[in-house]
């Protein structure tokens, strides 16, 4: 049911952790299935995405299609990084079950809500990009 490139990013996830002060941080979540999916990006000063890393608490399609996303947007500019969308990533990982479909949508919105905080933090517009809905606001992380 699961391409062999899924189950590869489930089984050894590209880019998991987290970037201390990151220049974006967005945290996004399914409220239907649980799931949490938070997308940290360091934009260097031509506005290339240096660094792209992620936590996911949820399900294995969540984990890879996360994987997949930081995997796309690394080395891209802001505005190539904002045609990384859930059928980009889908089809990088050749295929997710139509159950799945929504983790690879989390993924995009976690990417869009990292660049909107990026946005915020410089006080800058990026063109094309929409307001998150669905931001989490960071919680208090225990430890
Ligand atoms: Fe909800 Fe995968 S089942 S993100």
């Amino acid at each position: 049911m699961y391409s062999e490139k899924v189950m590869d990013h489930f089984q050894n996830p590209r880019n998991m952790g987290e970037i201390e002060d990151a220049g974006g941080v967005g945290t996004v979540g399914n409220a239907k299935c649980g799931d949490i999916m938070r997308i940290y990006l360091d934009v260097d000063d031509n506005g290339i995405i240096r660094e792209a890393k992620f936590k996911t608490f949820g399900c294995g399609a969540a984990v890879a299609t996360s994987s997949m996303a930081t995997e796309l947007v690394k080395g891209k500019s802001i505005q190539e990084a904002l045609q990384v969308t859930n059928k980009a990533v889908m089809e990088a990982l050749d295929g997710l079950p139509a159950v799945k479909v929504h983790c690879s949508l989390l993924a995009e919105e976690a990417i869009h809500a990292a660049l909107w905080d990026y946005a915020q933090k410089k006080g800058i517009v990026i063109q094309g990009l929409k307001e998150p809905k669905a931001d989490i606001h960071e919680e208090e992380e225990a430890g």
